[in-house]
This record gives structure tokens, C-alpha cells and sequence, in this order.
């Protein structure tokens, strides 16, 4: 079978056990902030299994894009090495909601793999988990039984909490698991040891392909667990190890998940990967099979993830994602040899493979492809500073060995990858304090671990079984109870608290826009809403103190003057998003989005710079859609198809339901959750303020609206008046700014030519003042000039005498600099360093610096150590 053969079955088999087959998630949450990527199938059915809730169906089934390289499920070192982890996979799963439970997903896991897959029996075992008398949770005798009437005893092992209780955090569902393990060794081999004894025990043949999971429990933060209000069933199963055993290899890496992948990467490297079955391996071609695999796993994810709007970026969930497609460079660079970008050719590879079952990837794929070309080139610049910077380092390195510190600054400053710094130091003969380097690392971790530290208390639930109801949409104010009360403590934002009511006015922050600000009244007291999150399925209003009657019956009241603003911002996003399809054309499509009260920001795929015509296009057309009082058409709940067919805009890395909400205002037509106004002609006037690149082929604008737009034309006009009065107020301020650019331009003409004839003669009357020390030509002097007119001064003085070195001191803007050159034959000969000597003169006046062998230049602080800088170079002669 082939892979898409293979998935395909799955769903089919569970859809004929009457479950919805439901679309991937995309593989970046946005509404949960506890996690950053889609880590397992049962991820975006967390609240279901707590009872916040319900879903569409109570059997679903789908394949998951998953993401296992951040948080408690972390894979991301060990892919590569071993031929069965992945950034990337695909989580096949079924899900009962309350329905079926263990004897059902038992056979039928049973009936798919050996009645449908064929897998032969005799190779498969499970484990059953053997209870845990401190949880108080007893052996499952339940799903015991089943297998028993399936598998000969000695293919059942017993696994304790570790193996055979899953859990999905510190916090949350969880439950006892059995899983089906797979013996993919030689008839021998098997023959030697039986299977049963190698279950879990990390062997790379005997692997674990499912995970049944039976959800009873929530983990609570005193670490107790809490029964659910309903038993559920999750199930997970690693679809490429799956196909790697229906396709009878040995490795992930030799189905046909990856093989068009990796001849992509011999065709552009010519080097040769070798399959799992060619052994022994010689050590060169382990580093190439590893770097590929590599390559093309990281590929897959960083792809993916862009394809599900998640650019690569400095912070979280984006600096994941950069830090992954930079394992892969970092891999090509050393051990494939590629100096120029490649991974970007393997897209085309991947949207042709994958793009019939996830479309995202085929229509994304310029932008993918562009976005991994920019950021591997831009990588590869880092890589050859880092290469040039660790050569200074070696040349400033006293001994052989170079700090844990200096090789840490590289790491975290540069980018520059800690192995590579070690590798390149082994090959010229040097060590690397790497206990040094692990210390600044903790460091820095503990840092950063203490910065975004939060404690998370339960939830107390006031009024239970309620399922919120957002009314913000026609309301601002509402009458309304608590539900439940959470506390969160964190670093950042100290104590907050978080209120659930039975229903809210508050919009929260999605889908760019921000969330809701307001208050929370009851008859004695008045609470302030600070900001409104969703998780999940809940509404989260954040407070820094909760109300002394919790009980109360308040009135939510949201602020309508932020409201008012954002909502025309918002609005004015939908009006730009139509001009710039109608004027750059329809390869446009939004990137990113955020709308508040002050401004609006847009992100969209473009391949080059917008012009100023343009620009001033995209400005007249939303404003003429402003003038032309378009009114609000909200369709609150239209079946999605329906909402497509109108030619609604929806966006990749979006879930939608079934229904959905579209808001249309002339032609622009968008699937929207957010707020708006009820008239075009509300957003008073556009005016857009900023417009550059966010990344290759992505561009962003920002643009104010209303009351903004007013306060920056009078700003304007104020900034006008001050300069008239500047320029003494003249007839014509352009002319006078013109002329006085002119004149500046001249000026410094003048300067510069001044300059050089002062450095030209202070170069002939130094020549007189060279000393013959030791029969070295041996000058040092402070001289009055600019630091770079000094740098050109020790040249000049120092190129005119053969065995020279000079020294020279100035002092620029109340800072001393000072610079050393010394001949190329002195440098051979005699072993003087420029380097070395600025670094240690630079001492005397609290500096650094540094440069070549023949010439370094320094900064310092404190400028009466110039005077020992004077005195003290000539001591290098002695
Ligand atoms: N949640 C379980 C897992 O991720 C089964 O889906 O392994």
C-alpha cells in the first residue's frame, strides 16, 4: 500500500464505525495559551473530555498535523539519529466523546490492523497497564479481558505509569492507555529473544505503533486527579512508523513518506543516502544518511507550519520554528556541504506529495518556498560571520583553549550553533571550555525559565454545567453570574485572575483583533476588566482582583470608546484586504492581522515593495468604500460552503465549524468572528502610515483610522509650523530645506578634503619622529583628529617605513580611541600582534577592541589612561 493508501483506510474504516471524519487542526494553536503547536491528535478536543463543551459528533476520526518540539513532548534531538522520530508527523485518531469505550476501540484497533493492514498477528503485542496503588487506580482488568480473547497471554505486557497512563501536561485529561507495539526484527532474531521482552524498551525494531487512550480523569494542580464527568476514548497512532510497517522497511525514512524527499536532496548534493538495510555503515556516510535525515524531516514541519501562517520569527512559536529550519542548514552546511540555500527546492517535492490530502501546502507554496530561501540565506550570512568572528576569537585567545563565555556570546548573540564552534576549533587545534559554555547556557535558561514562570491554580467552579454564551455582538452590557474562578500567577504579569461567566458581552482577543476592556458592577462594587482571552472553548476575563461577593449578580460593561475605535480598524482591515487584492492582484492573502484601538496592522503575501502610487491606490480605494456608506451585512451562522460560494475570503491556519460567521461590507465578503462597525462611513477617513517587509515575500502595512487619523494630521501640521519656525518662516519652506541640504552637501565636501590634506601632512612631518628601537621603526603619538581620520593617519604613517609600528591615540567626542599597526614582516618574524597589543593597552583606558595581526583599533571610557597607553607601547619591543 501506499502512504496516501494507507491514511486513506484509516478514515474509511472508522467512518464505516459511524465516525465524522473531521480535517487536521493546523499544527499552530492559537487558542490555547498552555501549549504552541498541535502536540497530539486529542489536542483541540481538550475541553470536550472536561466537560466544557460539546462536540459535533460524539465519534470523530482524522489524521493530525503534530508538532512534538516544545513543552512535556519534546523529540526534536533525537530526529535524525534514529530512524523513527520526527518533528512532523501525522497522528491518525479516533475519538469517542462519552460514546464507545475500551471494548470497542480495542477490536476495532484489532479488525484494522490485522484484517485491513494484514499485519501479521504473531508480530503484534500490547501492553495493558498494571494499576498504580498511590493514584489509587487499579489494573485494567477491562481491557485485559479483550485481549485476552484477541492475543496469546505472552503477547500482553503490563506497563506501570510511565509507559501506560498518558497524560497531556502537568494539568489536564489523562487516563490508563494500552498500546499496540509492533516486532519488525529477522525470523532469528526473534527466534533468540521473544518480542514481549523488548516492549518499551526503546529497540528500534520492536517500536510502539497505537496508543489507546482512556480518558477518566483530570489532573489537578496538587497533582490529585479528579474523575470526569463522562469516560472517554483517545486514540493516537504514528502514521509514519505505521507505513514504514506496511511497506516492510525498516526505517520511517525508507517509505515512500520521505524516499521523493531524499532523492531531491542526493540530486541537488549529489551525495547518496544509504537505506537502513546497507551495513555496516562507514562513519562519513552515517554523518551524510543523518544530515539528510535531518533535511528532510525538518522540511516537513517548517513548511507546514508556515503553510498554517506561522512565519518563522525571534519569539515563541515563530523562533521555534526558526530554530528547527536552522538545525536543518546547520546539518547541510557541515555534513552535505551545501554553502548556497536547497531546502527550499524540496516544497515543490512535499506540495506534490502531500498536497492532494492537505491543500494548504499546494497553494502555499511560493510563499513556503520564498519564506525557507530567505531565512536559510540569511542563516548562511550568519554561519560565515560567526566563522569570521570565531577566527578573532582564536587570534585573541592567549592559551588553546577558548571560553565557555566567548563561545556563548557567539551561541546567543549570533545564532551561531555551539557544535559547529566546537567542531571548527578541534580542526585547527584548539578546545573549548564546553563546562564553561553548559554553565552560561543554565544561566541563561534559568533566566529565561524565571521570566515566563506560571503557576496555574484549579478551577473553582461556582456554577457548574454552564456553557457560556457570547453576546457581543448586539450587545455592550449584560447582566451576568461568575461560573468559575481561576487565579494565575506569573512572572510577567504577577497575580491575575480569571472570571468565566454565564454569558459576555466582552469580545475576546481573535483573529487579530484584541480583547474587550470594561468593567464587572454589582450593587456595591465595581471590578475591572483588563483584557479577554479565549481558551479553548472558554471566555477569559482577566482581573487583577476579584469582587468580595462572587455570588453577586453584575453588569458587564464593556468600554465602548476603545471598543468604537477597534471596531472601525477593524472594519478598515476588510476594506484594505479587498483594495489590495483589487490592486496587487489576487495572489494577496493575509498573513497575519492586528487590530486595536490605536491602529490596525496587516501582513500579506506580495513579492516586492509596494509603491508609493500604489499605496496611495490602496488609500483612495478604501476611502472611497469609506464615502460610499457601505452598510454591515453580518450572516451570523451560514453553513461554510454556502459562505465560499459567495466568494468569502477564509484563511489557511484557521479552524472554521461547520457554520460561520461572514461579514460583508460592498464587495468584500470575509469569514470574520470579530467586531465591526454597522456603516462604512463610521470609519470617518484611512490613512496608512507604514509599509515594509516582515519576511521574504510578505509585507506589512499599518494604517490608522477615525479620531487617529485626525490627531496625526494635526501632529503634522504642528511639526510644519515648528520647522517654518525654525527656518525663520520663509516664503517657501520646501526651497529653504533644499537649499540648506545644498549648502550641508558642500560643506562637508570642504571638510573632507581638509581632512585628508590634514592627515597627508601630519603623515610627512610624523616620518621625522620614527625611533629605531631594537631596529624596529618604532612610533607612538596622540594627534588631534576624528577616530576614523586617526585609523587613516596610523595607515598611512605606518605603511611609509619598511619594519614599522605605530601607535596612535585621539580622543572624538570626549572617548579615547587608539590603533596599532604593525608590519606584515614584523607580524611573521617576530610574532607582534595588533590584536594583542590593543587588547592589552586598551586596559589603560577601560576599553576593547581589536582586528588583525597588522592592525587593530580599540574604543575606550576613561581618556587619562591615554597618557600610560603612550608610555607603555613600546614595552611590546622589549
Ligand atoms: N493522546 C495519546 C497520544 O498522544 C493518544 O492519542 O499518544
Amino acid at each position: 500500500m501506499k502512504s496516501q493508501d494507507i491514511r486513506k483506510a484509516y478514515l474509511q474504516f472508522f467512518e464505516s464505525k459511524g465516525h465524522t471524519i473531521v480535517p487536521s487542526a493546523p499544527i499552530v494553536l492559537k487558542d490555547d495559551p498552555t501549549l504552541m503547536f498541535n502536540n497530539s491528535g486529542m489536542a483541540q478536543f481538550k475541553e470536550f473530555f472536561l466537560g466544557n463543551g460539546t462536540p459535533k459528533s460524539n465519534r470523530i476520526a482524522d489524521t493530525q498535523k503534530c508538532l512534538r518540539v516544545s513543552g512535556k513532548h519534546n523529540d526534536l534531538e533525537d530526529v535524525g539519529f534514529d530512524t523513527y522520530h520526527h518533528t512532523m508527523f501525522e497522528m491518525l485518531g479516533n475519538w469517542s466523546f462519552g460514546d464507545y469505550f475500551k471494548k470497542e476501540a480495542i477490536n476495532w484497533s484489532w479488525e484494522l490492523l490485522t484484517e485491513v493492514y494484514k499485519l501479521p498477528k504473531e508480530r503484534l503485542y500490547v501492553t495493558v497497564f498494571e494499576g498504580d496503588e498511590q493514584e489509587g487506580i487499579p489494573k485494567s482488568v477491562e481491557a485485559l479481558a479483550c485481549w485476552k480473547k484477541l492475543v496469546p497471554e505472552n503477547h500482553i505486557v503490563f506497563g506501570n505509569k510511565k509507559d501506560n497512563f498518558w497524560e497531556m501536561g502537568e494539568q489536564g485529561p489523562c487516563g490508563p492507555c494500552t498500546e499496540i507495539h509492533f516486532d519488525g526484527r529477522s525470523e532469528e532474531d526473534r527466534n533468540k529473544v521473544p518480542g514481549e521482552t523488548l516492549v518499551n524498551k526503546d529497540h528500534p525494531e520492536v517500536i510502539e505503533i497505537w496508543n489507546n487512550v482512556f480518558m477518566m480523569f483530570n489532573r489537578l494542580k496538587d497533582g490529585s486527579l479528579q474523575p470526569l464527568p463522562k469516560c472517554h476514548v483517545d486514540t493516537g497512532m504514528g502514521f509514519e512508523r505505521l507505513v514504514r510497517i506496511i511497506q516492510n522497511v525498516t526505517s520511517n525514512y525508507d517509505t515512500d513518506v520521505f524516499t521523493p524527499l531524499i532523492a531531491k536532496v542526493e540530486e541537488i548534493t549529489g551525495l547518496k543516502y544509504t537505506p537502513n538495510t546497507q551495513y555496516p555503515i562507514p562513519n562519513t556516510q552515517e554523518k551524510t544518511n543523518i544530515a539528510i535525515r535531518v533535511v528532510v524531516d525538518h522540511v516537513r514541519a517548517v513548511a507546514f507550519a508556515i503553510a498554517d501562517g506561522q512565519l518563522p520569527s525571534n519569539t515563541g512559536a515563530g523562533y521555534v520554528i526558526r530554530r528547527i529550519l536552522r538545525r536543518a542548514i546547520r546539518y547541510g552546511f557541515t555534513f552535505l556541504d551545501t554553502k548556497e540555500p536547497f531546502i527550499n527546492k524540496l516544497v515543490e517535492v512535499l506540495a506534490n506529495q502531500m498536497g492532494d490530502f492537505f491543500p494548504e501546502i499546494k497553494s502555499q507554496q511560493q510563499l513556503v518556498t520564498n519564506v525557507i530561501r530567505e531565512e536559510e540565506a540569511s542563516f548562511l550570512r550568519t554561519l560565515e560571520q560567526g566563522i569570521q568572528l570565531l577566527e578573532n576569537v582564536m587570534v585573541n585567545t592567549s592559551g588553546k583553549e577558548v571560553s565557555g563565555e566567548k563561545a556563548f556570546e557567539l551561541y546567543d548573540t549570533f545564532g551561531f550553533p555551539i557544535d559547529l564552534t566546537a567542531l571548527i576549533l578541534r580542526e585547527r587545534g584548539f578546545s573549548l571550555d564546553e563546562a564553561g559554555f553548559e554553565t552560561e547556557l543554565q544561566k541563561q535558561k534559568a533566566r529565561s525559565r524565571a521570566a515566563s514562570e506560571v503557576s496555574t491554580e484549579d478551577w473553582s467552579v461556582l456554577i457548574p454545567g454552564n456553557v457560556e454564551t457570547f453576546v457581543g455582538y448586539d450587545q455592550t452590557e449584560n447582566d451576568v453570574k461568575i461560573t468559575r474562578i481561576r487565579k494565575v500567577d506569573s512572572k510577567k504579569d504577577g497575580i491575575l485572575y480569571q472570571i468565566v461567566l454565564d454569558n459576555t458581552p466582552f469580545y475576546p482577543e481573535g483573529g487579530g483583533q484584541v480583547g474587550d476592556k470594561g468593567i464587572l458592577v454589582s450593587a456595591n462594587e465595581t471590578i475591572d476588566i483588563i483584557d479577554t482571552k479565549k481558551e479553548n472553548n472558554l471566555i477569559l476575563h482577566f482581573a487583577k482582583q476579584l469582587p468580595e461577593n462572587v455570588n453577586a449578580t453584575f453588569t458587564a460593561k464593556v468600554n465602548t470608546d476603545l471598543r468604537a475605535s477597534t471596531s472601525k480598524n477593524h472594519s478598515a482591515t476588510h476594506l484594505m484586504h479587498l483594495a489590495l487584492r483589487t490592486i496587487l492582484g489576487t495572489h494577496v492573502e493575509q498573513k497575519g492581522s492586528l487590530v486595536n484601538p490605536n491602529y490596525l496592522r496587516f501582513d500579506f503575501s506580495h513579492f516586492s515593495k509596494v509603491s508609493d502610487e500604489e499605496l496611495r491606490q490602496v488609500e483612495a480605494s478604501v476611502n472611497t468604500q469609506i464615502e460610499a456608506q457601505l452598510q454591515l451585512i453580518e450572516h451570523r451562522n451560514i453553513p461554510i460552503k454556502e459562505a465560499l460560494d459567495k466568494g468569502a475570503m477564509a484563511l489557511f491556519g484557521e479552524k472554521y465549524g461547520d457554520s460561520v460567521r461572514m461579514i460583508e461590507f460592498g464587495d468584500s465578503k470575509e469569514l470574520c468572528g470579530g467586531i465591526h462597525v454597522k456603516n462604512s462611513a463610521e470609519i470617518w477617513h484611512f490613512k496608512i502610515i507604514s509599509e515594509g517587509a516582515v519576511a521574504a515575500g510578505i509585507r506589512r502595512i499599518e494604517a490608522i483610522t477615525g479620531d487617529a487619523v485626525k490627531a496625526f494630521y494635526t501632529n503634522q501640521e504642528n511639526t510644519l509650523s515648528e520647522i517654518k519656525e525654525v527656518l525663520k518662516n520663509p516664503q517657501d519652506v520646501l526651497k529653504s530645506v533644499a537649499s540648506l541640504q545644498d549648502d550641508n552637501a558642500k560643506l562637508k565636501k570642504q571638510i573632507e578634503q581638509l581632512v585628508k590634506e590634514k592627515i597627508d601632512g601630519l603623515a610627512t612631518s610624523l616620518v621625522s619622529e620614527f625611533q629605531d628601537v631594537n631596529g624596529i621603526n618604532f612610533l607612538v603619538k596622540q594627534v588631534d583628529l576624528s577616530m576614523s581620520a586617526t585609523k587613516d593617519l596610523t595607515q598611512a604613517i605606518g605603511t611609509s617605513k619598511p619594519n614599522s609600528f605605530v601607535v596612535l591615540a585621539s580622543i572624538e567626542e570626549g572617548l579615547p580611541n587608539i590603533h596599532c599597526y604593525i608590519a606584515k614582516e614584523l607580524v611573521a618574524n617576530k610574532g607582534l600582534n595588533a590584536g594583542t597589543v590593543i587588547r592589552e593597552l586598551g586596559k589603560y583606558i577601560d576599553g576593547n577592541g581589536g582586528g588583525q595581526p597588522f592592525f587593530a583599533s580599540g574604543k575606550g571610557k576613561d581618556v587619562t589612561g591615554i597618557t600610560a597607553v603612550l608610555e607603555n607601547a613600546v614595552n611590546f619591543l622589549k
